[in-house]
C-alpha cells in the first residue's frame, strides 16, 4: 500500500494547525509575521509531522492527538531551513521552489525569523490544550526537543557541518554530524509524537528512538543521495549545492552505490527496531520506506 495518501492528509493537517498557531501577520512587526509565514507555509515534504502523526498511530490514538508534537517539530526544521539558506551558511537562494527567506526578504528579518520559529516551537507545546498530554509528559517534550535541537544535536551538526567543509572527514565523523544535524530531530519527532499519547512504555519509548535514530540517518544520507542524483525542479533546491560548497557527504566519501547500500542497511535496522509493535506501525513503516525511496 502507498503511504503517500497518509503523507498528503498529515500535510493538510499540518498546514491548518500551523496556519492557526502562527502569529498574524499584522501591526508593526508585520514585515517578521510575514517571514515566518513565508519560511512555514511554503510547501514542503512535512515529513516530521507525518512522523509524529505516524507514531500517534502506532501507540492506537486520535491524529489530534499529535497536532502540537507536529507543529513544534515542523517549526523548528523550517526555522533550521531558514538559517541553513543563509550567506553565512549555506548560501542558497532556492527552497521548497521558491527563492529563499533572506531572498524574498532580507538578511536579518531571515534571522529573526528563524528565531521567533524556535522560541514559538516551545510556546506550542507549552500551551498544548492536548487533554492525553499531561503538564509532565509536555515537561519531558520540552526537555527532548531542547536536546535534539541544541548543541548536541541539530545546532551541534550544523556547526561539524559548517567547520568541515574541505575537511577530509571520517566515515564515523560523517556519520556523528549527519547523527545530529538531521537524525536528533527525526529522533524528537518519533518520541514527542510517543510522548503526547501518554501512552508508550519505556521499552515502546526506547524502540521508537532507536528506529529513529536509524531512519534519520538514512534520511540525510539520501539528501545526499539527491543532491547528486535529484533535479532541481523537483527538489526544488538547487542539485549539486554540497559539491559546489565541497561538503562531506555520503556520497563524497563512500560513492554513490555504498551510500545507497548504507541508506538501506539503517532502514533495515529502524524495521527491525519496530519489531515489538503490531501492525498499527505499519504506517511508520512504509514511511521508513518512502524516506529512503523518495525523489525530493
Ligand atoms: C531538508 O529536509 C533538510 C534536511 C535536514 C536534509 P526536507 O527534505 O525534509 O525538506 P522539506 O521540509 O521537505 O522542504
Ligand atoms: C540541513 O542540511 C540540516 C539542517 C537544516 C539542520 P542540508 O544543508 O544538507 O539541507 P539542504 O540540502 O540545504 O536542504
Ligand atoms: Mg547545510
Ligand atoms: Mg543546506
Ligand atoms: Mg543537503
Amino acid at each position: 500500500m502507498s503511504v503517500k495518501p497518509f503523507i498528503q492528509s498529515c500535510q493538510e493537517r499540518v498546514n491548518l494547525a500551523l496556519q492557526q498557531r502562527l502569529p498574524r501577520p499584522e501591526g508593526v512587526a508585520k514585515r517578521l509575521y510575514d517571514a515566518m509565514h513565508y519560511g512555514v507555509l511554503n510547501g514542503g515534504k512535512r515529513l516530521r509531522p507525518a512522523l509524529v502523526y505516524a507514531t500517534v498511530k502506532a501507540l492506537d490514538c486520535p491524529l489530534a492527538v499529535g497536532d502540537d508534537a507536529a507543529c513544534a517539530v515542523e517549526m523548528t526544521h523550517c526555522y533550521s531551513l531558514i538559517h541553513d539558506d543563509l550567506p553565512a551558511m549555506d548560501d542558497d537562494d532556492l527552497r521548497r521552489g521558491k527563492p529563499t527567506c533572506h531572498i524574498a526578504f532580507d538578511e536579518a528579518t531571515a534571522i529573526l525569523a528563524g528565531d521567533a520559529l524556535q522560541a514559538q516551537a516551545f510556546e506550542v507545546i507549552t500551551n498544548s490544550q492536548n487533554s492525553a498530554t499531561n503538564s509532565d509528559n509536555k515537561l519531558r517534550m520540552i526537555a527532548f526537543l531542547s536536546k535534539c535541537s541544541g548543541s548536541l544535536g541539530m545546532i551541534g551538526g550544523q556547526a561539524i557541518d559548517l567547520a568541515s567543509v574541505g575537511q577530509a572527514l571520517s566515515l564515523s565523523e560523517l556519520k556523528q554530524m549527519h547523527t545530529c544535524k538531521t537524525g536528533a530531530l527525526i529522533n524528537a519527532c518519533v518520541t514527542l509524537g510517543a510522548l503526547a499519547t501518554n501512552r508508550a512504555s519505556q521499552a515502546e519509548l526506547a524502540a521508537l528512538s532507536t528506529f529513529a535514530i536509524s531512519i534519520g540517518l538514512a534520511f540525510q544520507i539520501k539528501d545526499d543521495i539527491l543532491d547528486v542524483e535529484g533535479d532541481t525542479q523537483t527538489l526544488g533546491k538547487q542539485q549539486g549545492a554540497d559539491l559546489d560548497l565541497n561538503k562531506p557527504t555520503y556520497t563524497s566519501l563512500l560513492g554513490l552505490e555504498k551510500a545507497k547500500e548504507e541508506a538501506h542497511r539503517q532502514h533495515q535496522k529502524a524495521i527491525a527496531a519496530l519489531d515489538l509493535f503490531d501492525d498499527k506501525a505499519d504506517t511508520l513503516r512504509e514511511l521508513a520506506t518512502y524516506i529512503i525511496e523518495r525523489n525530493h
